[in-house]
């Protein structure tokens, strides 16, 4: 199934070119990412001056310099875009912006229930809000008509001092879990987490830097290595638990302290 993760951008025209490309390549689910409205202090951002594309400055110049084939291929293969903004913002290609600088000026921080709630509608299919860490805005999801919730805190990159999705997840489940369907999201590195996501009740995980330091490292073959590896670490998991189906996990499996 393809899933597309949509921000609101100030840009109504953009939002509304995404969703009706998304219609014409027939996604089967939209998801609306509502953490980050403005972009969350990342310091090591700002210690090491990351933008995207990167700008090369003295210590930039450096790392490149000490890994040159990352270098050359940066520089001679096709240009840098974001192909879904180009058309629309300059922001979408040439002009180097750090990520926070970008949720902060492109994004539409007026974002609320009534705008989730006509984009849920005007896309008319399989709707999920990723973002959630309350029990109260997981109802309110159900509300809206999602039909799909990630309990996520963005990868712990957004509000500092937030607590972890799976630490969520138990009462977020117990309170909507039989309305919708929830995504565990975040932390997810290995098969184990998965079964303990799916022990709890979510009915999926889902990652970033899971498959992102893969694709970094060695590009689609490491994107496929590591979902091998996690497939088999799930597999493997699941006859040590002696389980043989998903649906056989459960909070049996499982102690907190
Ligand atoms: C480099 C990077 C880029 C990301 N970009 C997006 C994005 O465009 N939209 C979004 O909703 N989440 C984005 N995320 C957050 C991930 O979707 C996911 O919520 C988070 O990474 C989960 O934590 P994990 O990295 O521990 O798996 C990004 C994360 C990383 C590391």
């Amino acid at each position: 199934p393809k899933m597309f993760q949509l921000y609101v951008h100030k840009d109504k025209e953009l939002n509304r070119s995404m969703v009706e490309r998304c219609k014409a390549a027939k996604f089967d689910a939209l998801t609306l990412t509502v953490d980050t409205i403005v972009g969350g202090n990342r310091e090591r951002c700002l210690r090491s001056g990351f933008t995207s594309p990167p700008k090369i400055t003295p210590t930039s110049f450096w790392s490149y310099a000490a890994k040159p084939a990352w270098g050359l291929n940066y520089m001679f293969r096709d240009r840098f875009e974001l192909s879904n903004l180009k058309d629309h913002v300059s922001e979408g290609t040439s002009v180097p912006n750090s990520v926070a600088d970008y949720f902060t000026n492109m994004l539409d921080q007026s974002l609320d229930w009534a705008m989730a709630e006509e984009i849920a509608k005007d896309w008319g299919g399989e709707f999920c809000l990723k973002g959630i860490m309350s029990v109260a805005d997981a109802k309110r999801a159900v509300d809206i008509g999602a039909t799909a919730i990630m309990v996520s805190n963005h990868g712990g990159r957004q509000l500092d001092g937030s607590r972890a999705p799976f630490d969520q997840l138990a009462e977020i489940c117990d309170a909507v879990g039989d309305k919708l369907d929830v995504i565990c999201d975040g932390g997810i590195t290995r098969g184990s987490h998965v079964l303990k996501a799916l022990s709890v009740g979510a009915k999926a995980c889902s990652g970033g830097r899971l498959y992102l330091y893969a694709l970094a490292a060695a590009g689609q073959g490491g994107v496929e290595r590591i979902l091998s590896l996690l497939q088999a670490e799930i597999e493997r998991d699941m006859k040590l638990m002696g389980v043989t189906a998903v649906d056989q996990l459960n909070r049996e499996n499982l102690r907190f302290r």
